[in-house]
């Protein structure tokens, strides 16, 4: 398939914009080929600057539970627009969006808005780090958590599809006071906070880790990581930017039974507009500005058309029994796929959590634990995706990058995309 209209911004793109994109993963370098600009998008379509239509597993990374340009929306945002783009004071709107996510979330009693995930974790750590009184952070391996300094370390697909474990640009004594620990591994959890326990602030783990493939982890390991953070006096970070209002209201530590003592949101509570979220209990966000002496701020934060797109978005799912259906979609995408993958001539296995499903092409089984892919496995990934694509398919464009499912995809799109999926199956092998 040609895509000349595409071809062109890209090569204007690349003049002006680094790697001709404002994204990384968006540049297609994992699977080849040049990426395709969109024009518009419509429920679980996406329309590309050559008038080609594809069936949408992308989602925008995650913010689209609804489907693209869904009409209550697009209608809030129009309606707030027309009150005025954003004020730089508090609006209504911010206080709405406030009480539904304090609402839903287990343990949390105040939220306090950003405009995108990094800052929420950036800004939740500080907080964290003031709170306790203690430098260290630890993470997880293939968990990723935005892209500030300290937390770029061993930090999920961005970074694996590009073989770097780390960004140049950072100093090491900004991340001097980062640990980072492999998922699945109770030992190894063990034996830190056996050795720094004490001097941990915060333990910050994606519940459902979404970065580096799906790696759903078992729960004991995850009990275990809640145990040992309380025992000693370390905080809790669920970083729900994907899973939070995808999985359940309450997130994933909703459907995992396990309360963090922080969360931080993202994606769907903007509804696709630029919205990020760090919550707690009010003892510890009390220590933030102006209350508190943690000085964190936003010129754009709680923006009335975020708010708006927000709001709508969770009332919709509401309303329409969404995260039942999410689920029942899910399990129809298993139903459809899993059968083809047995058949395939090559090792390939579905993961699936709620409305998130990954292809792994890891060998023997999929992991539970960040673990590089075979460079053939990658190529064959390239090969899976390019033949979707062709066939109207659009997948994440790596290898490690998990698919999103949407209320507006139909069951008989996950038909259509079993077709595909069938023929692609075999030109990859
Ligand atoms: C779990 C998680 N945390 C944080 C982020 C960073 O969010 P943003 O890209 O909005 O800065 C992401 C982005 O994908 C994410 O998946």
């Amino acid at each position: 398939m040609r895509h000349p209209r595409s071809d062109e911004l890209y090569a204007r793109a690349r003049a002006v914009i680094p790697g001709g994109v404002n994204s990384p993963v968006r540049a297609f370098r994992a699977v080849g080929g040049t990426p395709l600009f969109i024009a518009r998008a419509e429920g679980a379509h996406i329309i590309d600057a050559d008038g080609q239509r594809y069936l949408d597993f992308v989602g925008s990374w995650g913010p689209l539970i609804l489907g693209h340009a869904h009409p209550a929306v697009v209608a809030a945002i129009t309606a707030a627009c027309r009150d005025g783009t954003t004020f730089g004071a508090p609006c209504a709107g911010e206080v709405a969006l406030a009480e539904r996510v304090v609402s839903a979330y287990p343990g949390i009693e105040q939220v306090r808005f950003v405009s995108s995930g990094t800052e929420a974790v950036m800004s939740a750590i500080r907080v964290a780090r003031a709170a306790t009184g203690r430098d260290l952070i630890v993470k997880f391996s293939g968990c990723y958590h935005g892209h500030a300094d300290h937390l770029l370390v061993a930090a999920g697909s961005g970074l694996a599809t590009f073989g770097r474990p780390s960004s140049a640009g950072i100093p090491a004594p900004f991340t001097a006071c980062t640990r980072v620990l492999p998922l699945d591994d109770e030992a190894a959890l063990e034996s830190l906070f056996a050795a720094e326990g004490e001097r941990i602030a915060a333990a910050i783990i994606e519940p459902v880790p979404a970065n580096h493939g799906l790696l759903p982890q078992r729960q004991t390991f995850l009990d275990r990581l809640r145990a040992l953070t309380r025992a000693h006096g370390a905080l809790l970070i669920f970083d729900e930017v994907i899973s939070g209002f995808r999985l359940a209201p309450g997130g994933a530590a909703e459907r995992l039974g396990i309360t963090p003592d922080m969360a931080t949101f993202g994606k769907v509570i903007g509804g696709g507009l630029p919205v990020g979220a760090f919550a707690g209990p009010r003892a510890i966000m009390a220590r933030l500005a102006p209350d508190g002496d943690a000085y964190q701020a936003g010129t754009l934060s709680g923006n009335p058309l975020a708010m708006a797109s927000g709001l709508a978005t969770l009332e919709v799912l509401t309303r329409e029994d969404g995260w039942p259906r999410l689920e029942a979609l899910g399990a129809h995408v298993e139903a459809v796929v899993q059968p083809l993958l047995a058949r395939a001539r090559f090792p390939v296995h579905l993961v699936r959590v709620g409305s998130l499903f990954w292809l792994s092409l890891h060998e023997p089984v999929a992991p539970r634990a960040a673990a590089p892919l075979a460079s053939a496995a990658v190529e064959r990934y390239g090969r899976l995706f390019h033949a979707l694509l062709a066939q109207g398919i659009y997948f994440p464009p790596s290898a490690y990058e998990a698919c999103f499912l949407s209320l507006a995809h139909r069951e008989a799109d996950i038909e259509t995309l079993g077709h595909a999926l069938e023929r692609a199956l075999e030109s990859a092998a």
